[in-house]
């Protein structure tokens, strides 16, 4: 079997791990469960480019258990977690290809190693396989019946080539789930991405001032922790209805123009290009820390923040700094990649738990379903969102009410008013 992981030796300590995160993914544990009986996945070679973290492994061997062919690349060069790719190739005999820090020649070269598995499913975290498949390896397509997409960024990707008329084969939307983005987004996001900050800086975040930038379901979760440890929170948007929802949530709103002269730590996470630039860099405080949650490294405009600077020296693990010709120091963390995944563990397995139930339930979907399917980004279907609350609610041992008869009756009828 093939693979190209940093260290094999590593394989105990990842596999320890990826035990360890098994227990806190109960619905994904259910569907493992029933995957090892029914093999609903058998014959199908499946491609994915995901983050290498304990989660990812656990929906990796889900999916093997179904019985898919399952190659696995990461969906980042600085995500991957070394002793689980060990672990996933040496004791689950999945192929896995990614290291930590590799280059951008080894990302895609990792990419292409499991596309030459020849896949007939691709299930993408920012939508790498789609785009390498659509511009290199068209030669694939005809063996591919259709692929699933974990993140916003992704989906933003696909549903442009949906509406260039170039997406070749169906793709389901899983970030778009109410299971996924209402949890993984925002709690997950939240609480990642100011691990990840903490374990780069160790600072103080308790009365900092915190710009999120974006405002989205990740800025939401992202505003709602750094508040929580006590830092003043500033957050920047462009539309208009979120700004309104961010000043009713409390949060002081203001142009990063503002923001950049008075704030000690920024955060984007907006999906955008270029959020932080050379007219915020040229006013912040002396001192100032930039990061980003968002999916690429392109948040932050780091090659204006490298022209500007007279030196630069990584000051401690995840942390560069650049000075500038006035003496001020800013200080970046983790290339400007999803911090929460260069510095910390990225989200917590009990809410990759549902985002993976989708993945998993959604490979199942696509394989039953993709001959009827055009070649459009669809949602994932009503049935698999509601089936994995239901579960989730039952693992976390939390009851509700149902219906009466009479409440059903009302709530179908029309006729009655004042
Ligand atoms: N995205 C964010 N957190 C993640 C995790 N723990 N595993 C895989 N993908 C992620």
């Amino acid at each position: 079997m093939n693979y190209d992981v940093k260290d094999i030796g590593l394989a105990p300590k990842g596999r320890l791990r990826i035990e360890y995160a098994a227990q806190d993914m109960p619905v994904l544990g259910m569907i493992r469960h029933r995957f090892e009986k029914e093999k609903p996945l058998a014959g199908v070679t499946l491609a994915a480019c995901l983050h290498v973290t304990t989660e990812t492994a656990n929906l990796a061997i889900t999916l093997k258990a179904g019985g898919a062919n399952v190659g696995l690349c990461a969906s980042n060069p600085l995500s991957t977690q070394d002793d689980v790719a060990a672990a996933l190739a040496k004791d689950y005999c999945i192929p896995t290809f990614a290291i930590k820090g590799e280059d951008n020649d080894t990302y895609y070269r990792h990419i292409n190693a499991v596309l030459d598995m020849r896949p007939n499913i691709t299930m993408d975290d920012g939508a790498d396989t789609v785009g390498v498949i659509h511009s290199q390896r068209q030669d694939l397509i005809p063996n591919i019946i259709g692929g699933t997409e974990e993140t916003t960024t992704g989906v933003i990707r696909l549903r442009s080539m949906e509406r260039d008329g170039v997406l070749k084969y169906p793709i389901v939307a899983v970030n778009d789930a109410d299971t996924k983005h209402f949890f993984d987004n925002r709690y997950g996001t939240g609480q990642s991405t100011i691990d990840g900050i903490l374990r780069a800086t160790n600072k103080l975040l308790a009365g900092s001032v915190f710009v999120v930038g974006g405002y989205g379901w990740c800025g939401k979760g992202l505003g709602m922790r750094a508040k929580g440890m006590g830092a003043r929170v500033i957050v920047t948007e462009v539309k208009p209805l979120r700004a309104i929802e961010a000043v009713m949530d409390g949060f002081e709103v203001m142009p990063m123009a503002e923001a950049a002269r008075i704030a000690d730590v920024f955060c984007t996470v907006t999906g955008d290009v270029h959020v932080i630039r050379k007219e915020h860099f040229e006013v912040m405080k002396d001192g100032a820390i930039v990061s980003n949650s968002g999916h690429f490294n392109v948040e932050i405009d780091i090659p204006a923040l490298e022209a500007m600077a007279e030196s630069r020296r990584v000051i401690r693990d995840f942390v560069e700094e650049f000075l500038l010709p006035d003496r001020r120091r800013i200080y970046l963390l983790g290339e400007g990649r999803l911090i929460n995944l260069a510095a910390a563990e990225g989200h917590p397995a009990s809410v990759m738990d549902m985002s993976f139930a989708n993945q998993a339930l959604c490979a199942e979907y696509m394989f039953k379903h993709a001959k009827d399917l055009e070649r459009k980004v669809y949602p994932v279907p009503r049935e698999i969102d509601e089936q994995i609350a239901a579960l989730k609610l039952e693992t976390m041992g939390v009851k509700i009410d149902t219906l009466t008869p009479e409440q059903v009756k009302y709530l179908e009828s029309w006729e009655e008013g004042t």
